[in-house]
């Protein structure tokens, strides 16, 4: 039977992991149980398995609208409130749809507010001028000034492009059920709106409408999705570490820490999987990164980053583990075509798939690495569907919130976030900073 598979055999003797196993099974007891620190944000635990066949349509419905009258959807939100969604559909989608002429049906899925970047957002205005277009707007508090500057921006042209009235209803907001601007925003404008559980913290949203929504707008099926996490949902009650894989990668990668292995590189070898890193890295080093503590999350994009990153991560500093993400099976079939002339010499590899190829790279790379010092977990999943995606991504949650105990600290509080807020709300004088505004001012004269 094909499942996800988490092999620790070149990170760790087993020796050494049969110590650790059952700390990592007291912090798995400490998520099930909620007996931990943030246990007020463990919602998340059992999402896959609560969420109803009736809200699944309700968010289908709001895409199928959306993707009916609109040749593109902006989804506005920052960290959590997009990381998630870009990660999926990334991993799904045709790497060139966004070159592709898009058509009514099959919307082009472009984000916003993931950024301050005025060129970034003057391009997306320019682009989104002849186009219709709808907004999914994301924030949890809905007081996030990216996105709520964003969003200030392409409602003011969406409603000058389409009309005040029919704004109004090519733009859905995901936000708290009560509180926050944009909620307030919501309720007054009469967007159609879905609620992000008050126990879900941002970085855990992705089985919410908060990733649900966008994904089901791209064309992919978040049914599947959902169901895929659900069976994760299931495998990750067990206590050990041969059907439970959380066990094994939190435990693994909480070893590699004590023994001095302060970074952790996700590795991919299939470029549909640079978001999932990107979203890989905001779930572990928001949750694990406080107290002075926790594993520094990079990701590289594998074999590309070999002729970059491959020198360092070979020779540099002996202070990296590598986990590996690797995906059985393409999707597609590409092999390498025989050349009568040879003169680039190919012609010993003439009639593999390109997928092979690949996989002697990563091969290749991994004893090379191992031989170099540097630790390997493999994370094998079967192909990139939405099944297998939505027991990836409830896998790396399940196994974050069993690592940040295990390390010691609250996974699921983000209090360091705030830091750079407070400054940049003083340097812009906001009201009610007026303290911190003098304060930073003395500071930076
Ligand atoms: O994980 C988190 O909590 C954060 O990354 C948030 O998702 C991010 O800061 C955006 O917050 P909000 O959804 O409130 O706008």
């Amino acid at each position: 039977m094909k499942k996800i598979i988490v092999n620790t055999s070149d990170a760790t003797c087993p020796c050494s992991l049969a110590g650790i196993t059952s700390e990592a099974v007291n912090a798995l007891h400490t998520v099930d149980h909620a007996t931990g620190a943030g246990n007020d944000f463990l919602g998340w635990v059992k999402l896959p398995s609560s969420i109803t066949e009736a809200e699944l349509a309700d968010i289908q419905a709001t895409a199928d609208s959306l993707r009916r009258d609109c040749e593109v959807v902006v989804c506005i939100g920052i960290g959590g409130s997009y990381l998630g969604a870009k990660a999926v559909i990334e991993a799904l989608d045709n790497t060139f749809r966004s070159h592709m002429p898009s058509a009514q049906g099959n919307p082009a899925v472009l984000f916003a507010g993931q950024n301050i970047g005025e060129d970034y957002l003057a391009e997306l205005s320019d682009f989104l001028k002849d186009k219709k277009f709808g907004i999914i707007v994301i924030s949890k508090s809905g007081t996030t000034t990216e996105p709520a500057i964003a969003f200030r921006i392409l409602k003011e042209q969406l409603e000058k492009q389409a009309g005040k009235a029919a704004a109004q209803k090519l733009i859905v907001a995901i936000t708290d059920e009560k509180r926050g601007a944009l909620r307030t925003l919501a309720n007054s404008e009469g967007y159609k709106t879905f609620v992000i559980p008050d126990n879900v913290g941002g970085r855990f949203s992705v089985l919410t409408p908060v990733g649900l929504l966008p994904i089901a707008v791209a064309g992919h099926d978040i049914s599947a999705l959902t169901a895929g996490a659900a069976e994760m949902e299931k495998a990750c009650t067990a206590e050990n570490a041969e059907e439970n894989p959380c066990i094994a990668y939190a435990g693994a990668r909480n070893l590699l820490y004590r023994q001095g292995k302060k970074i952790e590189i996700l590795v991919n070898y299939n470029p549909k999987l640079h978001y999932f890193g990107e979203w890989w890295k905001q779930l572990y080093g928001e949750s694990e990164g406080k107290d002075h503590k926790g594993i520094f999350p990079a990701s590289v994009d594998f074999s590309t980053d070999l002729h970059s990153m491959g020198q360092w991560i070979q020779d540099g500093e002996r202070t990296i583990f590598e986990t590996v993400l690797s995906v059985e099976e393409s999707a597609r079939t590409m092999v390498i075509p025989t050349d009568g002339d040879n003169l680039d010499g190919l012609n010993y590899i003439a009639g593999k798939r390109v997928d092979e190829v690949n996989k002697m790279a990563e091969l290749g790379a991994r004893i090379a690495h191992v031989d170099g010092g540097v630790p390997n977990i493999r994370i094998t999943i079967p192909a990139l569907t939405e099944r297998w995606i939505g027991q990836l991504i409830y896998f790396f949650e399940k196994a974050c919130g069993i690592s940040g105990y295990m390390l010691g600290v609250n996974p699921f509080d983000q209090p360091g976030v705030e830091a750079y807020k407070k400054n940049m709300f003083a340097l812009l004088a906001k009201p009610g900073y007026e303290a911190e505004t003098a304060q930073i001012r003395q500071r930076i004269k």
